[in-house]
């Protein structure tokens, strides 16, 4: 990877001591914890920080904290210079901290460190990285097809339920669509048609929420879920059964995967635990957040925005012959510029982190940092894509943000897939494997939406870790372009 400006030992800048302080051992961490959840909010958290110590490079205690987490004291990085250190794997440590300064039970994972916690410089990340692009490869053209069965299923029940009832939980409809539809596309069978049923989606948002729950307020009484969620694990025993349900779907569905990953130098099991952590926790994980993202953003739009998309998506696919092909969509030059605007205003993986494997000097834009081998950098994502000194009006959500030359010039900062969107993911760093498969699903779902509808409205509210979108009204194109 090229060197960034973040991770160069020369500097021009001035050197400055890293401002902020973790305060009281456990009872600060406590106290930044309650202002995270509930007196602050994330965003209010970290721009009090940096407003108070004019730096964008600052020591700050994340949550959970105790007991969850040995240690929350973190240099948080929280601009779009700095923020990219936290991929530069020469540099930083990626072992154990795919969820931060906590990591749940391996026996939420068959006994296994699953691929997303192993760094680079351990051998099985290369073997597992390298079998999820075979599969992704060699399933490239499954997926339209399984995106358009499952996708058309979802819009005709949403346009039921908005003539039934006047509204249509998306988030609810997309769950379990998305899971039928990553089955489907990854290994030829849905979860539904097998003996998992329709428990599919439950039984894996029960395990992701294990493991996930640290990071989570559920508007429950806070003390009950300080103690329920943000300072002991909870028992890995609670979705015991549901775990094994799911792995015996991916082991009877997954055969020729598992083949080629024995080829490949893993042991069955193992590559199994991690196809159903790259289904289930990243993939399925990643869609539950990323589309109803991505329809809150269109409802918020202007309906001009609608306009322009209908058009742009029904005369690509005409030229096509009507069909929704691979070429057609490449050529949606503003249906990629709103997933990864999208993508930028709200990335559906906001905190990472990374430990310095060396000394380091990090930059921010106007001085530079020097870090200790050992210390934990985190970063907080939304202020490195909402950078003011990168984008322009950087907390407006504007469609067309990425055409053009200047457009395309941004592209560089858009970093949801941990790493520039113009580079690759290789078995060699941390970027994410799915990196072109979720941009693809991304604009599929924009496509399928506007050659179905000319608008739409919806409220858009915030769920867990992303938005809640009930779409309230459609208006059905006038005659559908597609096949
Ligand atoms: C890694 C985001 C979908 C598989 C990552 C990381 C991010 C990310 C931020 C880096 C985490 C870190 O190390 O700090 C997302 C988002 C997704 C998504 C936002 C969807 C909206 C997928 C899909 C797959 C996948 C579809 C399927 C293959 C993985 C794996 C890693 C990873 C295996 C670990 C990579 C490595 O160890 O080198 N993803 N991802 N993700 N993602 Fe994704």
């Amino acid at each position: 990877m090229a060197e960034s400006a973040a991770t160069s030992t020369a500097t021009t800048l001035p050197v400055r001591d890293i401002p902020g302080d973790y305060g009281i051992p456990f009872a600060s961490a406590i106290r930044d914890r309650l202002d995270f959840y509930y007196f602050q909010g994330q965003d209010k958290f970290f721009q009090t920080r940096v407003d108070k110590y004019h730096s964008t490079v600052v020591r700050l205690n994340v949550p959970p904290g105790p007991f969850m987490a040995n240690d929350p004291r973190v240099i948080a990085v929280l601009d779009a210079n700095s923020f990219p250190i936290l991929f530069d794997v020469s540099k930083v440590e990626k072992k154990d901290v795919f969820t931060g300064t906590y990591m749940p039970s391996t026996s939420l994972t068959g006994g296994y460190r699953v691929c997303s916690y192993l760094d680079p410089s351990e051998p099985n990340h290369a073997k597992v990285k390298q079998l999820l692009f075979n599969i992704l490869a060699s399933r490239k053209d499954a997926v339209i097809p399984a995106f358009r069965t499952n996708f058309t299923a979802l819009f005709e029940t949403m346009e039921s339920q908005v003539t039934a009832a006047g509204k249509s939980d998306f988030n609810k409809l997309n769950d379990n669509t998305s899971f039928d539809f990553l089955g489907e596309a990854y290994f030829g069978v849905r979860p539904s048609s097998t003996a998992l049923g329709s428990t599919g989606p439950t039984k894996s948002t029960k395990w992701l929420f294990l493991q996930l729950c640290p990071l989570m307020t559920l508007g429950l009484p806070k003390i009950l879920e300080e103690l329920l969620l943000h300072t002991f694990p909870l028992p890995p025993l609670i979705a015991k059964c549901d775990y094994k349900a799911l792995y015996k779907y991916f082991s009877s569905v997954a055969g020729s995967a598992l083949d080629s990953a024995e080829k490949l130098g893993l042991k069955r099991d193992e590559a199994c635990h991690n196809l159903l952590f790259a289904t289930v926790f990243n993939s399925y994980g990643g869609m539950k957040v990323l589309l109803p993202g991505i329809l809150g953003w269109l409802a918020k739009a202007d309906k001009s925005l609608h306009v322009r998309l209908a058009k742009e998506i029904r005369s690509a696919v005409l030229f096509e012959g009507g069909k929704v092909t691979l070429n057609a969509v490449e050529k949606m030059d503003l249906t990629r510029s709103v997933v990864y605007e999208a993508l930028r205003m709200d990335p559906p993986v906001k905190y990472q982190y990374g430990k310095a494997k060396q000394d380091l000097v990090i930059e921010s834009h106007d001085a530079a940092f020097k870090v200790k081998k050992g210390e934990m950098l985190f970063g907080y994502q939304p202020f490195a894509t909402r950078d003011p000194k990168v984008f322009d009006d950087a907390d407006r959500f504007i469609g067309d943000r990425f055409l053009g030359d200047e457009g395309k010039k941004l592209i560089k900062y858009v970093v949801w897939s941990n790493g520039p969107e113009t580079e690759s993911p290789t078995v060699s760093n941390k970027q994410c494997p799915g990196k072109d498969f979720v941009v693809l699903v991304g604009r599929l779902l924009v496509v399928e939406f506007f050659l179905r509808y000319d608008t739409f409205t919806a409220d858009v509210g915030t769920v867990l870790l992303g938005s809640q979108v009930t779409v309230t009204s459609l208006t059905k194109a006038a005659a559908s372009s597609s096949d």
